[in-house]
């Protein structure tokens, strides 16, 4: 007999566990009345018990042992907000193989895992929901599993961490410090319990997994995706970028390449004209393009970290779960991983870049710079310098060169030929510049 009301098992009450938690209990009356379903959370599994929460918990509702919730045969939906890829990954594998559908907003696991965890999810025909995973509040997992649905992806361009949003943006337009800014994205809740995985790109990168995986229907490992953070970045770059018409935003690019049926993927620092949307996208906020062959372009757009816009993504997928309890139409959107799709190497994709060299100021300088680039075909489109200044008792300059867009592996050329000059800094800021085209 199915019982009234759906029991739910919450493990995880760090940041978005406590909003969804708060959230599930605030709008219990305005949830249960649009889903038509009644709800309890039945239990919390955390990792400490004697630790001091935000938010109010009836003590008989706490455990330390997550396997309560999977034993537990009163409980229905299990959600997963405990982050790691260790005991996530034990947890969520036994909820689905004991039947009970899993709503996560772990990318890490999914990105490290989720080719596993989506088999067994299909062979037992028990769902895995994971809208919280990328984005934050924004509903683009389920706008590519079902509004999207009848599009062959083309694209997918946005900015996918907070974090690194926040702090780049304060860096432009505050002038405030790298520290304090990831400092204040810390405080607000925005960063990962190990924040150095917003800095140098993997939380995107992770999100850039799911959302290919998703969208292209193949398995894709980490090691495919070529991956940079924000740590390169400085106010020097920034103040070119502005001069030349140009922002800085850590870029996540999933393009899929006809030619060959081949998938570019990359996570990077880039330069977005000041023209396009994506340059507008400023603080926690995160953005997603995707280009369907029949929708065209979309946007979405909404805050990408933190505690409730996150908790309200996690409850979408909760109130999914529950009518899939009471009507089960089990549906994987584009999952199955039926497709194999080669990622194309970095070496061979292509972009105009932005590149820096700081340089001894004596003559023949730029001559050197323009002859190495020459050799290997790669076209100049514009320059841009600063007066000199004494750097280490030296005099030197910053000199900056747009260049047209060419392989990835032959600007390195150029670059490792550039070494021989001593007097060019071995090691340039380069930035690739986007244009949101599609091949
Ligand atoms: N640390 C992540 C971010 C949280 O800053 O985007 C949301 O996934």
């Amino acid at each position: 007999m199915t019982r009234q009301t759906l029991q739910i098992g919450l493990a995880g009450l760090g940041t978005v566990g406590t909003g969804v938690y708060e959230t599930l209990c605030r709008n219990h009356d305005l949830l249960e009345a649009r889903v038509q379903m009644a709800y309890n959370v039945r239990k919390i599994a955390v990792r400490d018990l004697s630790r001091p929460r935000e938010v109010e918990v009836a003590p008989e509702l706490l455990t330390e042992d997550w396997q309560e919730l999977v034993n537990d045969p009163e409980i229905d939906i299990i959600i997963e907000l405990i982050g790691g890829t260790k005991v996530a990954y034990e947890l969520v594998k036994a909820a689905l193989k004991a039947g009970k559908p899993v709503v996560t907003g772990n990318k890490a696991l999914l990105a490290e895992y989720g080719s596993e965890l989506f088999r067994i999810s299909l062979e037992k025909g028990v769902p895995l929901y994971f809208e919280a995973s990328c984005g934050g509040g924004i509903p683009i997992i389920q706008s590519l599993q079902n509004s999207l649905i009848c599009n062959n992806v083309e694209s997918i361009t946005g900015i996918i961490n907070g974090t690194s949003n926040y702090i780049l943006s304060s860096m432009e337009k505050g002038g405030v410090s790298y520290a304090d800014a990831l400092a204040a994205a810390q405080a607000k809740g925005y960063a990962e319990a190990d924040p150095t995985l917003d800095i140098n790109g993997w939380d995107a990168a992770h999100k850039a997994l799911i959302l290919a995986m998703l969208a292209y229907g193949t398995p894709l490992a980490p090691d495919k995706i070529s991956v940079y953070g924000i740590e390169r970045v400085t106010s020097t770059d920034f103040a070119f970028a502005e001069r030349l018409g140009y922002t800085i935003k850590l870029l996540v690019v999933i393009k899929h390449h006809k030619e060959g049926d081949r998938l570019e993927l990359r996570v990077q620092p880039s330069f977005v004209p000041q023209s396009h949307l994506l340059s507008k996208v400023d603080g926690v906020f995160n953005a997603i393009a995707v280009k369907g062959d029949i929708v065209g372009e979309t946007v979405f757009y909404g805050r990408g970290a933190g505690k409730n816009p996150t908790a309200s993504a996690v409850i979408g997928d909760v109130v999914l779960a529950m009518r899939e309890c009471r009507h089960p139409e089990y549906h994987t959107g584009f999952l199955p991983y039926t497709k194999k799709m080669a990622v194309m190497p970095q070496e061979e994709t292509e972009t105009p870049y932005y590149v820096r060299f700081l340089v001894q100021d004596r003559p023949g300088v730029i001559a050197a710079i323009a002859s190495e680039l020459a050799k290997l075909d790669i076209g100049i489109s514009a320059t841009s310098s600063t007066p000199h200044d004494m750097v280490d008792g030296m005099p030197r300059n910053n000199l900056v060169f747009i260049l047209h867009s060419c392989p990835w592996g032959r600007l390195r050329k150029a670059l490792k030929a550039l070494r021989k000059h001593e007097y060019i800094e071995r090691h340039p800021a380069v930035f690739r510049i986007e244009t949101f085209t599609n091949n």
